[in-house]
């Protein structure tokens, strides 16, 4: 059985282009029988991030909730939060100590923030914490604790795979086969979402439509995407539009030929976006209402998550128990 993991830091709230990006084909993904999926909350991760405890905490309940009501089946799926995965912590360690520096510094996440240094003329190291540093050992100890074979991620993650890969690697060579060495899945038919601005949707560039909010504020929300001065009935081009590539990412492919139409008919942009949000509220609202239940019960994603650990890590204690015997911590005769 293929065994497919991936992990979503805890800073921010879910947006549109998450769900599109990732929540969506995770969850279409997890319903197929023949593979072992593993989702989890990357909260630790958050932390190299993230110093607000406060953001860090209402992250973590925001995006379970948010996971939990676009249906994920959290009886078949794993879904937990790594910080309840106490061998997470434990094989870091472990591949801490065959992880090779020079490795480390090749990590683009690191190396931008040498450069950002560089180029300010600070010094090399100012602002940069063993965390950041050490971040693609801990993302290498997410995936292999659960012998992942299989990691979706975005195209800035690749090189963090393949480090874990290069990781688990070296730790096979020096005290035998007991890693599964992953790969890196892009998928290229998913749609990277524009923002408001039309550049890529994301958090860091301030552009985002958040999923779960009010009919009202994702109406406002929608109309604050960019267009041009166009009027109504002038052809207008639907690739180079924001809004056309959001229906897009939501539609049926009759529905996105109806629009493509639209817009050679000249709709006006107030239209196409009334016509956006019907289609985008159509998808969230039922989500929005369980979403809604869930945030005003936190003790029950509380124990959803727990339950998700506990199933998860019979896995990962089985392998700890091999690895310490393996790299000689074990009872004394
Ligand atoms: N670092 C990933 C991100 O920022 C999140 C993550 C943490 C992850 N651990 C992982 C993704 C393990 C895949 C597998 O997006």
């Amino acid at each position: 059985m293929k065994t497919v993991l991936t992990g979503i830091t805890t800073t921010g709230s879910p947006h549109l282009g998450n769900y599109i990006g990732a929540i969506k084909p995770a969850i279409h993904a997890s319903k197929d029988d023949e593979t072992r999926s593993f989702y989890f909350l990357a909260d630790y991760h958050a932390l190299i991030k993230c110093q607000d405890p406060v953001q860090v905490h209402q992250s973590t309940l925001e995006i379970a909730a948010t996971w939990m009501a676009f249906g994920l089946d959290t009886e078949t799926a794993y879904f937990y939060r790594q910080s309840d995965i106490p061998e997470v912590a434990e094989l870091t360690w472990y591949l801490t100590c065959v992880a090779a520096k020079g490795l480390m510094n090749r990590a683009h996440a690191y190396k931008a923030s040498v450069q950002k240094n560089t180029d300010s003329g600070e010094d090399t190291d100012y602002g940069i914490t063993m965390g950041l540093f050490s971040y693609p050992v801990l993302m290498a100890a997410d995936i292999l604790v659960f012998k992942a074979h299989d990691v979706p991620v975005g195209k800035d993650q690749i090189q963090h795979v393949e480090m874990a890969r290069d990781i688990a690697q070296r730790f096979n060579h020096i005290y035998g086969e007991h890693l599964v060495l992953p790969r890196a899945v892009v998928d290229e038919d998913t749609p990277v979402l524009q923002g408001l601005d039309g550049q890529k949707m994301s958090k860091s560039y301030n552009n985002t439509i958040p999923l779960f909010v009010t009919e009202k504020q994702l109406k406002k929300k929608i109309n604050q995407i960019k267009t041009n001065l166009q009027e109504p009935g002038e052809p207008k081009d639907p690739d180079t539009s924001a809004v056309f590539q959001i229906w897009k990412a939501f539609a049926t492919p009759e529905q996105t030929t109806y629009m493509r139409k639209e817009f050679e008919n000249g709709i006006a942009w107030g239209e196409s976006k009334k016509q956006l949000f019907e289609l985008i509220n159509t998808e969230l609202s039922a989500p929005r209402e369980r979403y809604n239940e869930l945030i005003s019960n936190p003790k029950h994603v509380e124990a959803t998550l727990l339950k998700g650990a506990e199933r998860a890590r019979t896995h990962s204690q089985e392998l700890l128990t091999n690895l310490r015997n393996a790299v000689g911590i074990r009872p004394l005769g």
